[in-house]
């Protein structure tokens, strides 16, 4: 079960970035036309939301059967770089990130119909995209 979780997580953090970018670049789109965010465009944010949303489960159970994961951790650990990433950094700031693009979502849910919703999704999934980016093991990842 191992293997087959880290590949998907793996594949799906593709999904998670291009769907991000995309719903994020719509609704860039958006707030500098000055246009009203309808319920078409909610399913445009929808396209960040539900990899990412699949990912963060994924990524949970990972924690609790990756040996990089909570087995891994410990104050030895923590002088570790990379070890540190797996076991603290990254799980910490995914977390993070989707709850601020779970608030963005949920937000410019309620300004249906207003030109609000945008700059909702503009500011939380930006800021949840800067936190991924942030935090991925690029190394591992891209290898
Ligand atoms: C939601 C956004 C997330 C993204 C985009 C993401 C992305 C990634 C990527 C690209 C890797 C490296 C995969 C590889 O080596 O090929 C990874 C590894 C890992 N992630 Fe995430 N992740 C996310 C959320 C989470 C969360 C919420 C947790 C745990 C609570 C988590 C736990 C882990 C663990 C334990 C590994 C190491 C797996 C291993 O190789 O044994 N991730 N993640
Ligand atoms: C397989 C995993 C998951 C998928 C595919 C998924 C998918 C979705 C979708 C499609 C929505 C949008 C609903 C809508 O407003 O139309 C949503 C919203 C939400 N989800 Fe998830 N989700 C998953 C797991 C989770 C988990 C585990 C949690 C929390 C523990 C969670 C918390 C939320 C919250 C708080 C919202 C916001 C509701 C709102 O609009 O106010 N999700 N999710």
């Amino acid at each position: 079960m191992y293997t087959g979780l880290q590949h998907l997580h793996s594949y799906l953090a593709y999904l998670v970035l291009i769907g991000l970018l995309i719903s994020w670049l719509m609704a860039v789109a958006g707030l500098m036309g000055n246009k009203t965010y309808t319920a078409q465009n909610r399913k445009m944010s929808l396209l960040g939301l539900i990899p990412t949303h699949l990912q963060w489960v994924i990524g949970l159970v990972l924690y609790l059967v990756s040996p990089l994961g909570i087995s891994n951790f410990s104050g030895a650990g923590m002088k570790d770089s990379t070890a540190r990433l797996y076991f603290l950094e990254h799980p910490l700031m995914m977390i993070l990130a989707v709850v601020f693009i779970t608030i963005g979502y949920a937000k410019a849910k309620r300004q249906i119909g207003t030109t609000q919703g945008f700059k909702s999704i503009v500011i939380f999934y930006g800021l949840g995209l800067v936190l991924i980016l942030s935090r991925l093991p690029w190394s591992a990842w891209l290898d």
